[in-house]
Order: structure tokens, then sequence, then C-alpha cells
């Protein structure tokens, strides 16, 4: 409480007790006459005891007003934020929906994504005994078809419908379950996964959407699951954070990630990072940089 001085008593006045009040919501008492400037008496009483009672009731939040106000501020900037990164996600998720529907979706006819889950399945999967794996953006199915031709049960899950799903289905049958989702509005059943692959997708994400995508993976995961993440390698060695590029009109976000940057955010949503790969795309240079991390036991 603000105690304020007590003053103008005497003898013949009758002593009175003023609960009182100030621009900022502070509480506190006064004793006596001339209320100074900036307080406002709230209530009067007989005894201080009974002011003092009535100040710790009335008194519920003693955060000043201006406190109050500034963290409502900071709180709704946070919500506006949050919002504005999910609306960028659907635009992006409606690139890929456009560029799929009109044949758009060169990445498809690229052999580096095949040579990326080759690499990844020969060198590193081959010893798992358990072979189930859930795949995050399955698109055309390249990288799901080298999955299934490999003797892998395989979950995926796209925002994109593909026509070579049908196909996929056809020759592996229950091996094969795609699903039509976004992976962040995906709950996970209790089945758990001894793969996670995620062959081109996150790059695309809003970083404050990092955090529940990989908290997904966690839920998809048996306890050391392996989880493959490739992303877009930062090209210039001596940056510590990679660059971000905008492609289709600003909507599709590409984010280029140095190791260290990519090791340090694995390491902080529980996974260990085992070992990186690189394939160069022989268009135009670009590396994809293979992330193949463990998920921690907690
Ligand atoms: C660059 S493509 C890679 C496709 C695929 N991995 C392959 O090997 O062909 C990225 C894929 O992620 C999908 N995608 C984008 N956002 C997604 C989301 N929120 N949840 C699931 N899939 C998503 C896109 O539709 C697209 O098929």
């Amino acid at each position: 409480m603000v105690v304020l001085h007590e003053l103008n008593y005497n003898n013949n006045m009758e002593k009175y007790f003023f609960a009182v009040i100030n621009d900022e919501n502070q509480f506190s008492y006064w004793e006596g006459e001339g209320i100074p400037k900036g307080w406002k008496s709230v209530q009067s009483f007989y005894t201080k005891e009974e002011c003092i009672a009535f100040i710790e009731r009335e008194w519920k939040d003693i955060r000043p007003k201006s406190l109050i106000k500034k963290i409502a501020k900071i709180g709704n900037q946070t919500i506006q934020s949050f919002s504005d990164c999910l609306e960028k996600h659907e635009l992006m998720k409606e690139v890929y929906t456009k560029r799929y529907l009109h044949d758009m979706d060169s990445w498809s006819n690229y052999d580096y994504l095949k040579d990326c889950v080759n690499l990844f399945f020969t060198k590193y999967a081959s010893v798992l005994s358990q072979k189930s794996v859930f795949e995050i953006g399955i698109g055309s199915g390249i990288s799901s078809e080298f999955i299934l031709k490999n003797g892998f049960k395989l979950t995926g899950i796209d925002v994109v419908e593909h026509k070579n799903w049908k196909k996929l289905k056809e020759f592996y049958g229950e091996s094969f379950r795609p699903m039509v989702e976004d992976i962040l509005l995906f709950n996970p059943q209790k089945e758990n996964y001894d793969i996670v692959l995620d062959n081109g997708c996150f790059h695309h994400f809003e970083p404050e959407l990092y955090l529940r995508t990989f908290n997904k993976v966690q839920d998809l995961l048996v306890d050391n699951g392996y989880f493959y993440l490739a992303v877009f390698e930062e090209p210039k060695e001596d940056l510590v954070q990679g660059h971000i590029e905008y492609l289709d009109g600003g909507k599709r976000r590409c984010k280029f990630f140095t190791e260290t940057e990519i090791s340090n955010l694995l390491s902080a949503n529980n996974f260990e990072l085992l070992a990186t790969e690189r394939v160069t795309r022989n268009f135009d240079n670009v590396k994809t940089l293979l992330c193949i991390a463990k998920k921690k036991i907690k």
C-alpha cells in the first residue's frame, strides 16, 4: 500500500480515516482532513482498522493502471502477430493447392528430392527392424514411392490430395495411408512411427509455427525414433543465420538454414542431431541440408 503522511489533525476535530485512490488505481489511507492532490476519497471510516480492511477488500489488482494497460498492449500484439502468421500459413497452403491443380508443381520433376530420400534410407534407415514412416507433405508422392518400394509402411499427410496417390494406393494397399490435413491441425492417434520424414515442407513455415510442428513430430515418433528433415542450406558459409526468400508473389516463404541454426533449433525442441548430409540441385546449385535427428527421451 502507498502510505500517505498523516497531517491536518487537531484535537477539536473528529478523527476520520479515508480510503483514498490515485490515478493509477492505487489505494492508501488518509487520516484527518485535507486529502492531498492526486488522491480522492473513496470512503471514510471511524477507525484505521476498518479503513485498512476496506482497502484490502477493494484493492484486488495491485498493478498500477499504466502497467496493466502496457501488458494488455503487448498481449494484443502477440495475439496479432500469431494470427498474422496463421494467415500467411493459409496463403502458403493455397499456393500449393493452386500449383498442384494446374500441374505447376515443378519440384515434383526434380531428381534431388528422390536423391535425398535415397541417401537417407540406404545409409541410415536400412538398419531399422520396425519399418513405419510418417511423411509430412507427401505431394505427388516422389518420396512416398521410394519409401514404399523399400518395404516400409507409410502414413502421410498433405494439404492437397494428389492424383498419384490413387495409383500408389492401388499398388501398395494398406501399406500406404495418405491423409488430407494440415500437419499443424493433425491430432496424432496412439500409433507411433519409427521415422518422421519431411522432405521440403517445414522450411516454408512461419517461425512462430516451428514449435507447434516440432511438438507434432515428437508426438508421432516412438522413443529414439528418427526425424529426417530436409531444408535449404544457407550458401554463405560465414553467416550464423540463414536468409529468407519469397516465391509466388511473397506467399511462399523459403528459409535457408545454416547448420548451426537448424542444429540449435532441433536441440531446443528435444531432438539430437546425429548427422547431416548435403544434396545439390543440379540446375541452380542450391543445397539441400538433410538433418538426421533422434527424438530425445525426456
Ligand atoms: C516442396 S513440396 C515437397 C513434396 C514432397 N515431399 C515430395 O517429395 O515431392 C512441399 C509439400 O508440403 C505440403 N505442405 C505445405 N504445407 C503443409 C502443411 N501445413 N501440412 C502438410 N503438408 C503441407 C505441400 O502441399 C507440398 O506438397
